[in-house]
């Protein structure tokens, strides 16, 4: 609790384009969260270094998705937004929880097994203690509340898990972290293939939607989106891609799936692809011109980027300076 409120955290990494899967299922969720709760949301930048990085790309991806933040709708005097490598507390914390952490836990990781697969000549430690590193950043700020999606929420019961194993031995020293996973039905799936997620690595640039694609690409994207030939316009599951269709036209407009299909019975898949692609163009030109303009604004995000890393710093140093007191860490002398 901080001031009465609870404590939320959440992550993205700064690798590869956003896309509008990301910011239906993840940012847009965190918009409706930042009023209620005392919230930080980290760009980890840590834990993108688990897998190699062009520095100069990694760091100006870092800003953008830091500006982003922003201009999606978080209030940055109200949320912490800041740079996970701002705050060294994250690795310190990190090592040990390393130390209460079971090999055996880690080896269980389904995206350690993915990511080792598809990194196999660069399979290293940290990509190994990942969660860990996920687990150090929850409870360095208390967090009650973790707004995470479903492929995250396995290094979210570990997180559990380290927590309740060090409360265990040392008391009540961290808060137990409940993942919050949004409202259920807001999955955006791939264009090209319904029954993918859509992804920012997909390596078909028609599958995704980017946060940044301008009005034109987004309607060519929809035109070209995979669908059926049965040639009605049906909420189910044996019709992925228009189901998805409707999905992404709901979470633009906030209609329910039966409005949608009643709002076109009797139209054809082209009228309503096109329909679709308004919508999102209409949800996302607006950020994207709120994304320029802050972007040309350089001395006010160095500002947040300053006193978001400050406020981070005070709440999570004090977590690890008792958490080091705990496991018999020497006093520091002033
Ligand atoms: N691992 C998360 C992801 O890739 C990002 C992340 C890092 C995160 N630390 C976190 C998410 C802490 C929630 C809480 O999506």
């Amino acid at each position: 609790m901080i001031d009465d409120k609870k404590v939320i955290f959440s992550g993205m990494q700064a690798t590869g384009n956003l896309t509008l899967g990301n910011y239906v299922g993840a940012l847009k969720n965190w918009i409706t969260l930042c009023n209620e709760y005392e919230c930080f949301f980290s760009v980890v930048d840590l834990h993108s270094i688990t897998v190699r990085q062009d520095p100069a790309e990694l760091r100006s991806r870092a800003r953008k998705l830091l500006t982003l933040y922003i201009a999606a709708g978080l209030d940055p005097k109200k949320n912490c937004i800041y740079y996970q490598s701002h705050v060294s507390a994250h690795a310190e914390l990190a090592w040990i929880l390393d130390c209460f952490t079971y090999m055996g836990e880690l080896n269980r990781m389904t995206q350690f097994k993915d990511k080792s697969a598809k990194h196999a000549d660069n399979i290293n430690a940290g990509l190994y203690t990942y969660p860990v590193l996920m687990a150090a950043d929850i409870l360095l700020y208390q967090a009650d509340v973790v707004p995470v999606g479903k492929d995250q929420l396995q290094h979210l019961e570990i997180t559990r898990d380290i927590a309740q194993r060090f409360n265990a031995v040392y008391g009540d020293v961290f808060t137990i972290p409940e993942p919050y996973l949004g409202k259920a039905g807001a999955k955006i799936m791939s264009l090209q293939d319904p029954t993918k997620k859509m992804s920012k690595s997909d390596e078909n640039l028609n599958a995704s939607i980017y946060l940044m694609d301008d009005k034109d690409t987004i309607i060519r994207k929809f035109k070209r989106a995979v669908t059926d030939s049965e040639g009605m316009i049906q909420y189910r599951d044996e019709q992925p891609g228009i189901k998805n269709l409707i999905d992404i036209y709901g979470a633009c407009t906030g209609k329910t799936p039966e409005e949608t299909v009643k709002e076109f019975d009797g139209k054809g898949y082209g009228d309503f692809k096109i329909a679709v692609g308004e919508a999102v163009a209409e949800l996302l030109v607006p950020l994207q011109d709120r994304f320029h303009e802050l972007e040309k604004d350089k001395a006010f995000i160095d500002s947040i980027i300053k006193d978001n890393a400050e406020k981070a710093n005070y709440y999570a140093t004090k977590t690890l300076r008792k958490v080091q007191k705990k496991v018999g860490f020497p006093e520091r002398i002033r």
